[in-house]
């Protein structure tokens, strides 16, 4: 057990192998949030005959990725700004709009709070209630909303959560966000993870809402966090144009712009992760769901919280437990709003969920009654 205040995130392989002396490859990550698929044959053996593209630069306007990007998601290139990794545009957009309130919901992703910091902005917080599974209650929400924030941050589906707000109620928060002059930034990273991505996603608001950016990226979805390609879309002019004179030409590689174009065409792929994500979902929801030792909030991404019920147990000691066997859990006791009685884990393959689910039982063992 450790005796320090440790705590891991999903990416944090070489310091798990530095604490706990178990090799990074011999650990399977149920906190980075990643397709278990890995990245697809498809892309492997194609992207392999294309390696003569990082003798030359890529097109600096990105013409041909962005218009890929544009039918992968049902956008128009014109609204499409790439970046590297998601991580480069949550920066940004939070710099171009540069707010001195923002309101994001809590607990989210800790990333757009140090960016807000990073660039002189207080956050709000709008908390989620647990007696609510943490489902954000949009017409409260709207109903708070003044004059005063300038940027709302969502993450939807949001991340530790795994709860989601759908287009009709995204429209009545852009409404009110159009209402009060503020500028609303979606983090999609995890929608195509869903079951209703179309019904989820507000790519198709940008037509319409100029107050309004969507970001995404490849890491999750299509497993391929090192590559680090990310896209925004936006109807906002302004914006975009404000981004392409302050981004550095060419952020992303020659080699990344040709896997884009690669992986969004990989229907296969796409069907794959989705047939697979949508019935561990269910079969893990439901098996969790019929335990006394834990509580469970109904997940639409590609992972789940849960609170522990058991009092002699707390997040730490189960991560701790989990880790010793090669399995990492995400110990969600850094999220404002949460405590160390919550943990995260992503839907791996079956057998590796299996062995989770076994390991998590010799701590929280449920009462079958
Ligand atoms: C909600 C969310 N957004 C963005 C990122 C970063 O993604 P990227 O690798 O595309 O920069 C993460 C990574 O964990 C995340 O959870």
């Amino acid at each position: 057990m450790l005796n320090h205040k440790d705590h891991f995130h999903g990416s944090d392989l070489e310091k798990i192998e530095e604490i706990y002396h178990i090799k990074k490859e011999d650990i399977t990550s149920f906190s980075a949030n990643i397709n278990p698929l890995g990245i697809s044959e498809t892309l492997k053996n194609s992207l392999a005959r294309h390696l003569d593209v990082i003798q030359t630069y890529p097109d600096r306007e990105y013409r041909e990725l962005r218009s890929c990007i544009a039918s992968y998601c049902g956008a128009s290139p014109e609204q499409i700004i790439v970046g590297n990794g998601s991580t480069e545009l949550i920066s940004l957009v939070i710099s171009a709009i540069h707010p001195k309130k923002a309101l994001i919901l809590g607990p989210s992703y800790s990333e757009y709070e140090r960016e807000i910091t990073m660039n002189g902005g207080h956050t709000l917080y709008y908390p989620l209630k647990e007696s609510e599974n943490f489902r954000m209650d949009v017409e409260d929400f709207c109903a708070h909303l003044t004059d005063d924030p300038d940027m709302i941050v969502l993450c939807n589906p949001n991340n530790p959560t795994s709860t989601a707000v759908n287009e009709d109620d995204m429209r009545r928060i852009l409404d009110a966000g159009l209402q009060h002059g503020i500028f609303v930034m979606i983090d999609e990273t995890y929608v195509e993870f869903t079951d209703a991505a179309d019904r989820i996603s507000s790519v198709p608001l940008a037509g319409y809402y100029t107050n309004l950016a969507v970001l995404r990226g490849t890491s999750k979805f299509f497993a391929a966090p090192g590559l680090r390609l990310g896209y925004a879309v936006t109807g906002s002019r302004d914006l975009r144009r404000h981004i392409s004179e302050r981004q550095d030409p060419w952020t992303i590689s020659s080699l990344a712009e040709i896997a884009g174009r690669l992986m969004f065409r990989d229907r296969e792929y796409i069907r794959k992760t989705h047939d697979l994500i949508a019935s561990e979902r269910s079969r893990l929801y439901g098996e969790l769901s019929s335990w006394d030792t834990v509580a469970v909030y109904e997940p639409k991404a590609n992972f789940m919280l849960v609170k522990i019920l058991k009092e002699d147990v707390n997040a730490d000691l189960l991560f701790d437990h989990c880790i010793r066997k090669g399995l990492m859990i995400r110990n969600c006791s850094t999220f404002p709003f949460l405590t160390n009685r919550f943990f995260r884990f992503c839907f791996m393959k079956p057998e590796d969920n299996d062995k989770l689910i076994r390991t998590i039982t010799e701590i929280l063992p449920p009462q079958i009654g």
